[in-house]
């Protein structure tokens, strides 16, 4: 089986981009980065592909003010880089419909929550947090879904649940959270490099033999 192409998209601290690079390094995902994309100039997550040799490319308001010249830009870059696979590693962008139709079930999202709940537009990062301890629920978690045209609506692959303790805050419960995700990423991303996902409409059916 061919090693699939990974693109990396991310606006911030790059942890999940860390996963999926030790991932890759231990041989666990059968995959290569080749561009990371960061639509802010100064995410730590830039630095990390700096670390481990991979091409790190900021695409931002900052230096795309026009959200379509900066979606083109995109588009001719992971052309360019023969992308196979998108991850969605903490990107606080909405991709637009072009990338969406281009690469249709081959862009992965993480949300740090048990989506439908806790999602779409308004909720991403601490954010998501907030509202789950707000609301009171006594149970939140992780998903990674393909990604489609609207705000968190993808097919889902794979989802972890996490309890909510009384006393956590938005910071302990963003831990307990980030470290299923830590689990949860790669291993969505290792499945799809290995052909091992199949959507069916809104299912997504997982080779796990
Ligand atoms: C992660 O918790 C990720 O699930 C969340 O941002 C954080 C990025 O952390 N993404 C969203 O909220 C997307 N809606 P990281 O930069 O350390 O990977």
């Amino acid at each position: 089986m061919q090693i699939k192409r990974i693109a990396v998209l991310v606006s911030g601290r790059g942890s999940n981009l860390q996963t999926i690079i030790d991932n890759i390094e231990n041989g666990s995902i059968n995959g290569s980065i080749e561009v990371v994309i960061s639509s802010q100039k100064e995410a730590y997550a830039l630095e990390r592909a700096r670390k481990h040799n991979v091409d790190g490319v900021y695409i931002g308001k900052g230096n795309f003010p026009d959200i379509d010249e900066r979606n083109d830009k995109i588009i001719k870059l992971l052309a360019e880089k023969e992308i196979d696979l998108i991850v969605l590693a903490g990107y606080m962008n909405i991709l637009n419909e072009k990338i969406v139709r281009l690469y249709r079930n081959r862009i992965i999202n993480i949300h740090p929550s048990l989506i439908p709940s806790f999602c779409g537009r308004g909720f991403y990062g601490e954010r998501v947090h907030k509202a789950v301890l707000d609301y009171g629920v006594k149970l939140t978690g992780a998903t990674v879904h393909f990604v489609d045209e609207g705000a968190d609506t993808g097919p889902v692959i794979f989802q972890k649940a996490v309890e909510v303790d009384f006393d956590d805050t938005v910071e302990t419960l963003a831990k307990k959270v980030l470290k299923v995700e830590h689990k949860l990423l790669p291993l969505g991303v290792k499945f799809f490099c290995e052909d091992r996902l199949r959507v069916h409409g809104r299912r997504v059916e997982i080779d796990d033999k």
